[in-house]
């Protein structure tokens, strides 16, 4: 009926050496859950299966912009995780007759819309269980700090804790460049050798979940006693990483005087789709000695089939995320005021001029604006209702005058 592979749901059924594991205990029940199998079943029947091209559209609507070769990329990815679910699952094709998991690394600067492409394309439209975790608060078993394999006890918990649902799940394993080891004092001038226990140590125990492995996953975050444990195979889970690497540019040149290094340079065109699935190009390998010289395990960056180069939004890639989200947002709350909102397309150009100066990306927008709107915001809302919704209350107009923002009411 279903080849469900070498995974362990029950304790019968762990495999994990000793053979002392406990794989699900009665606590796990504790839970009303939709635990069966034909839940599972109907779920990854039921799973969307757009096309890469109708992903990329699909997140558009969702209000992202720009970054056409990352993203084509990414759906693709998505695209391809979704396939190879339904076949394994649905079809009963045996894993060794498919191409190998994606697990992806998103490099580019802060603010370019790495973290929110993982957001909107798996949690929002394709709604696979997924966990985003911030890898800063781990640290390596037995030091302060979070344990590593509760970062899919994260999963489990994004899977209304079905163990089943939850492995064929995505990991997004955000900040990861904050986990580079210290040893690289070109990037940590003077860090010299304090800060290699947490960034290491995680670096190792993410190497074992990213390949093909069976993880012993606490059921709950805190403190989890022995028996409360389930043996997940990370077989189908796709891990995405995300970081903006700062500071690589520098170690990729410095490393190389052949420029056409790092993230900065295009990637390939996209014109075959399957240069995305074999392992890495000649430039990527390169790209693997980059990022050992900035902290990483080369076998941990190895461990990415793809790594996938973000560029710096442009002004007019910002203008429009400003224009389309952040001002109609604003327009709607001052309605829901009682106001009418009138921001000249000047001040658009002002403010991504201030991001642009700042290099913050897209991620400044919506905080310059309000700042700009706070003032007058405070005077007027909740005062007394200007307008009943009819559309004729005070007009709030934003301008720029001689070069600096002017909010006004009438
Ligand atoms: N390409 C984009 N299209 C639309 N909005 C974007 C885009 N990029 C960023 N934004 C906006 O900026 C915010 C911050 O982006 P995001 O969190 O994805 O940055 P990031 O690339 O993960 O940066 P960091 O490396 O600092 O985590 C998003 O919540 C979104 O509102
Ligand atoms: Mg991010």
């Amino acid at each position: 009926m279903v080849a469900t592979g070498p995974r362990s749901t029950n304790a019968s059924r762990a495999r994990t050496g000793s053979a002392t594991i406990v794989a699900v205990s009665a606590e796990a029940h504790r839970k009303p859950r939709k635990q069966g199998l034909e839940h599972f079943i109907k779920f990854v029947r039921d799973l969307p299966e757009p096309t890469p091209r109708a992903l990329f559209r699909q997140l558009e609507e969702h209000g992202y912009r720009g970054q056409d070769a990352a993203r084509r990329a990414v759906c693709l990815m998505a695209y391809r995780h979704v396939r190879r679910i339904k076949r394994i699952y649905i079809d009963g094709v045996d894993r060794t007759e498919l191409p190998r998991k994606s697990n992806f690394l998103l490099a580019g600067p802060t603010g370019s819309g790495k973290t929110f492409l993982v957001e909107a394309l798996f949690q929002k439209i394709l709604r696979i269980p997924t966990a985003l975790v911030d890898i800063t608060t781990y640290s390596e078993t037995g030091y302060v700090g979070q344990d590593p394999s509760t970062i899919l006890t994260r999963l489990l918990h994004a899977a209304d804790d079905n163990p089943m649902l939850a492995a064929i799940g995505v990991v997004c394993l955000d900040e990861l460049d904050k986990i580079a080891s210290g040893q690289n004092n070109a990037i940590f001038a003077g860090a010299g050798t304090t800060k290699d226990v947490t960034g290491m140590g995680v670096q190792r125990e993410l190497l074992k979940m990213l390949e093909t492995s069976e993880v012993v996953v606490p059921l709950e975050l805190g403190h989890a006693t022995y028996a409360d444990h389930v043996v997940m195979s990370t077989a189908d889970i796709a891990f995405v990483a995300c970081g903006a690497f700062s500071g690589f540019h520098q170690i990729a040149r410095r490393r190389s005087a052949r420029e056409a290094l790092g993230f900065g340079r295009e990637p390939l065109s996209g014109a075959d789709p399957d240069a995305i699935a074999v392992g890495f190009t000649a430039e990527q390998v390169e790209n693997v000695a980059n990022f050992q010289a900035y902290g990483f395990l080369p076998e941990l960056i190895a461990r990415f089939t793809r790594i996938v180069p973000f560029q710096a939004l442009d002004a007019a890639t910002l203008k429009d995320i400003l224009r389309a989200d952040v001002v109609q947002r604003m327009i709607r709350e001052f309605k829901a005021e009682g106001f009418a909102l009138d921001i000249d397309d000047g001040v658009l150009d002002y403010i991504v001029a201030a991001a642009l100066r700042k290099e913050t990306g897209a991620r400044g927008l919506a905080a310059s604006l309000t700042r700009q709107l706070e003032d007058v915001a405070f005077e007027s809302f909740g005062a007394e209702a200007p307008s009943d919704g009819a559309g004729t209350g005070p007009t709030v107009r934003v301008r720029v005058v001689a070069g600096e923002l002017d909010v006004s009411l009438s």
